[in-house]
């Protein structure tokens, strides 16, 4: 094979955007993967129709050791590019909620697009195609796959993290990284389900199902005191903890050991609605509670902590109102733990950006190696945010190759 400028390790989101810019800037690109079928992270992503990025990105909807590494990449491609070239692929899409843009049909749409474009930049790809190992030579880089051994001048990593290994994840990039004198922030499941142990769960299953409206919110230690985290977002009870959009968001910010607290009627003041309907309503306490939480989590509620459901109101003690009130609206809980990998939307942690270029994704300590997409220790909300990051940190390294 003739000498290659570039082999790309990972031919998910990052992989493949920023093997076909390479290829299009006229660079030689191999772009490997291990897995059979292409991307297979973007094909599931966003209930199959890939919330491909958010039009709010920015730095602040991004987690790191280093808060101000993704600055640069996310500034030179932005989420106003990737829309761009999706719109002239004419892919039809659609906002959802908060910025988040999905396509109207298929996360394929999405692949068919990177495909095409990498097409377009004569990247050749190998796939499915284990690579052993990753060594430097005297002009460059060694890669031996199980296709024979390739030279390069450049290898970037973009094995992405280590959530849903069914689909191909790996700790490939993790290893090589440390391997190879990097160092590693702890990875941590994040935009994952929280669960907590079995007996302290049981009397709250019968609410499993229930979705609704919450404020979520944790406390984290930050450089100038606490930092006060909250989200207004859905939340589902499951059978074995809280899920949906809010409880996902919240776990990046969640360390085991901490509580997190919900309020379950966000924007209303619960204990002046229930004095206002006891000065008003003959009903009984639990029909009255439904009307601004559903009948289930108000039967629920009331038959674990009381005051009695079929209390008419004009006798609930102003004491019980308050308490109930504070009791739904400050709900403080232990989890005990997450779904873990299986479930995690992405990784938190991963390849210490102090040991990476912020402009190019190159590896202070080895030139020609670079880091890109999730396997950097750089960790997007829920909502396009990790796709962004993927295209842009792909966009950085390409251009610097
Ligand atoms: P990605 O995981 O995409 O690609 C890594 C590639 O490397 C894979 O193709 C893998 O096979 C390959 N690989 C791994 N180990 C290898 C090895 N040893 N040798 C060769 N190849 C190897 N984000 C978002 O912004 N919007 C969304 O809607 C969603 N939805 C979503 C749903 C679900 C269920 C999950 C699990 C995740 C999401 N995400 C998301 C997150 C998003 O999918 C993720 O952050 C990006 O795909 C990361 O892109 P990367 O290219 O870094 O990794």
């Amino acid at each position: 094979m003739a000498p290659l400028d570039v082999v790309i390790i990972g031919a998910g989101a990052a992989g493949l955007f920023c093997a076909a810019q390479a290829g299009q800037r006229g660079l030689k690109v191999l772009l490997i993967d291990h897995a059979a079928k292409v991307a297979e992270k973007i094909r599931i992503s966003g209930g199959g129709r890939c919330n491909f990025t958010n039009r709010e990105a920015s730095p602040a909807k991004f987690l790191s050791d280093n808060p101000h590494f993704c600055r640069s990449a996310l500034a030179r491609y932005t989420a106003a590019d990737f829309i761009a070239l999706v719109q002239k692929h004419r892919i039809a899409f659609h906002e959802k909620h908060k910025g988040q843009l999905f396509c109207d049909e298929s996360a394929e749409q999405i692949i068919a697009m990177l495909l095409s474009e990498c097409e377009a930049g004569g990247v050749t790809r190998w796939q499915p195609c284990k690579v052993a190992g990753v060594r430097r030579t005297d002009s460059g880089w060694a890669v031996d796959t199980e296709r024979g051994e390739v030279h390069t001048n450049a290898v970037v990593i973009a094995t992405g993290g280590l959530p849903v290994p069914k689909i191909g994840a790996t700790d490939f990039g993790l290893r090589l990284a440390e391997r190879l004198g990097h160092r590693i922030v702890t990875p941590r499941a994040a935009l994952v389900p929280l669960t907590f142990d079995a007996a302290h769960w049981a009397p709250f299953i019968p609410m499993a199902g229930i979705a609704l409206p919450v404020a979520i919110s944790t406390t984290n230690p930050g450089r100038r005191g606490t930092v006060r985290t909250e989200f207004l977002e859905d939340l589902l009870f499951t059978h074995r903890g809280i899920s949906g959009p809010a409880v996902l968001q919240i776990s990046s910010f969640w360390r085991g050991g901490q509580p997190i607290e919900i309020d379950l009627a966000p924007g209303r003041d619960l204990s002046a609605d229930l004095a206002d309907a006891k000065s008003r309503s003959r009903r009984q306490l639990a029909n009255e509670l439904a009307s601004w939480l559903p009948q289930r989590l108000a039967d629920t509620w009331l038959a674990l902590h009381g005051p009695a459901a079929d209390l008419p109101m004009p006798q609930l003690p102003d004491a019980a109102r308050k308490q109930l009130a504070n009791g739904l609206q400050h709900w403080t809980l232990h989890p005990t733990g997450d779904e873990g990998w299986r479930k995690a939307e992405v990784m938190a942690g991963g390849v210490d950006t102090r040991d990476l270029s912020s402009q190019t994704m190159e590896s202070r300590l080895h030139p020609g190696l670079y880091f890109i997409g999730e396997v950097v220790d750089v960790t997007g909300w829920l909502g396009g945010y990790n796709f962004q990051w993927a295209w842009s940190s792909g966009y950085a390294c390409a251009e610097a190759l």
